[in-house]
């Protein structure tokens, strides 16, 4: 499929409907490199599972976990997997008939990643499990769930062992895959010579810039309540929109990655990525069609137009803080400093809030509010639309306090759904409609699981499924990730060289510091406080 070709529905059903053989992608194996590691066991394996139970990979599918460890056979490694499925919080009862289904799909080879005589073992396992096959149908798909400081080096050494050729057009066959996680990169510079070095060996159609958050069914449900119904493009404006807010709150802190955590900081880690795609896909310009580059291009357009924070402007934008210890669900947590790998004086911030602009037609003067911390009170991701206030108000002043703006969320996580809030009549004794009646805000509801009777699909299934299919729309294209960088990158710089002499803080379980409230009480904004 080209990237500019339609884009394909095979999505994951969400474990009801059954799968078509038009679903199904193309047989391929699966390269895992940093297969033992945390992400292929909580989220890669449980995706792939998902994928053999509806059907939607083909029978030929195979995976070839790579780690170091010289210790572990195909056996062992399919005992280490069958471990984390059984731990998994997304699969809660393993099937024995699906797991031998599997199981037998399962094979590792130890290599060191970081030499290139470490890729011959792979090609010789390759080899072994695609003899037999028509040549076209070997496809490979290498996934780099690895520390980023790895990447360079694999991506080199993985083309120069002529495993992963270049390919010239999407529709060649057999085709070469090559999944990137993020971070990708970890400044604007270094995230552009990643991907001239990228680019350099692999075709951009090729590379598969992994953002999770894309893969949400409700993130990809934005576009489509957006451009799938008329009533909101009229509205979707400066002129109706008096501001927006993205929020990505956690109540987990850094748990075990406090040394990844302490170089990454929540700006890296949240606002480069997924809050940016929140607010790319909320602002931009419908497509002229739901292609990979049609999308991407309109994103990028957005990402370009966000106006750029500097040294002057950051101070009175943007708020970082730290959270200290309180409470998780009535448990008492430690704070940051005291967490395992972080310094006792760090001065990374685990929560940041910043007030952006679009400088475009549409979205002159219209702030976006995005805000993001770990130990928050409710884990909660939601976009919340809010419209303009009547601009005269003639059902006396007792109703003005109580009435609320139209607000449309959007709700990414948990509780998946959207809500529009308006304002009513409170029924009662007819007094006469000029004097003081009472007015009360309710909601329109839309609730995934209640409508469609189904938990939405896992983003890792979603995404590996489009990877096999070829589909890129969900996946970050290297102009994109480049002009997210560009946002982030002035108020890191900031960050890292203007050193607070007292950091902000904010007790865990709490919504965040003082000052992120006082940041848009200037504009006459609050918060929302969203309930998980
Ligand atoms: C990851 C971040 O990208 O997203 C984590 O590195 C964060 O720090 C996670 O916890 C949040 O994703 P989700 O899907 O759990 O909301």
């Amino acid at each position: 499929m080209s990237p500019d070709g339609p884009v394909v529905s095979a999505r994951p059903s969400g474990h009801s409907q059954a799968a078509t053989v038009a679903d199904r992608a193309d047989p391929c194996t699966m390269v895992i490199f940093g297969a033992l590691g945390d992400l292929s066991r909580r989220k890669l394996l449980p995706a792939i599972y998902q994928l053999v139970r509806e059907h939607l990979v083909d029978e030929r599918f195979a995976i070839l976990g790579v780690g170091r460890d010289e210790s572990i056979s195909d056996d062992a490694f399919r005992d280490h997997m069958r471990k984390a499925l059984s731990e998994s919080d997304e699969i809660h009862d393993v099937d024995p008939e699906l797991w031998q289904t599997l199981c037998k799909r399962l094979f590792f080879v130890s290599a060191d990643l970081s030499h290139g005589e470490g890729y011959a073992p792979i090609g010789a396992r390759l080899a072994e499990i695609e003899s037999g096959r028509p040549r076209e149908t070997c496809n490979r798909l290498f996934y780099l769930a690895v520390p980023p400081s790895a990447f360079g080096s694999i991506v080199t050494n993985l083309s120069q062992s002529g495993l992963a050729p270049r390919s010239r057009t999407p529709d060649e066959r057999p085709w070469t895959r090559v999944v990137i996680e993020k971070p990708f990169g970890r400044s604007l510079e270094n995230a552009q010579q990643l991907n001239d070095l990228v680019l350099g060996l692999f075709a951009e159609h090729q590379t598969y810039r992994i953002d999770h958050y894309l893969g949400k069914e409700t993130v990809q449900n934005v576009l489509v309540l957006r451009f799938a119904n008329s009533i909101f493009e009229p509205l979707w404006n400066r002129q109706w929109i008096q501001h927006v807010q993205i929020t990505a709150a956690e109540t987990v802190g850094v748990e075990e990655r406090g040394k990844y955590y302490e170089e990454a900081g929540v700006v890296r880690d949240m606002f480069q990525n997924h809050l940016l795609q929140l607010l790319s896909l909320t602002a931009m310009e419908p497509p002229a069609l739901m292609s990979a580059n049609a999308v991407r291009d309109e994103k990028v357009k957005v990402l370009k137009s966000i106006r750029w924070l500097t040294p002057e402007t950051i101070p009175d934008n943007t708020v970082r803080a730290q959270y200290t210890a309180g409470k998780s669900s009535a448990n008492p947590v430690r704070g940051y400093t005291e967490e395992p790998d972080v310094s006792p004086d760090s001065t990374v911030p685990t929560f940041a809030a910043v007030r952006l602009f679009i400088d475009n037609w549409r979205w002159n003067g219209v702030p976006f509010y995005l805000r993001s911390g770990k130990r928050l009170k409710n884990r909660v991701s939601e976009i919340a639309v809010q419209f303009r206030s009547p601009p005269h108000l003639m059902f006396g002043h007792s109703t003005r306090d109580a009435m609320q703006p139209n607000t449309l969320v959007m709700r990414v996580q948990p509780n998946e759904g959207v809500s529009l809030n308006f304002e009513v009549k409170v029924p009662g004794a007819a007094v006469a409609l000029t004097s003081n009646i009472e007015i009360a805000p309710v909601d329109m509801e839309f609730n995934y699981a209640e409508a469609f009777g189904e938990v939405t699909a896992p983003a890792y299934e979603t995404l590996l499924l489009d990877v096999m299919i070829g589909e890129a729309t969900l996946f970050t294209r290297s102009d994109e990730v480049e002009a997210a960088w560009r946002v982030v990158d002035p108020l890191i710089r900031y960050w890292e060289t203007h050193k607070p002499k007292r950091m902000p803080t904010y007790a865990a379980g709490s919504w965040g510091p003082r000052e992120a409230d006082e940041l848009i009480e200037e504009d006459g904004v609050e918060w929302r406080e969203p309930t998980s």
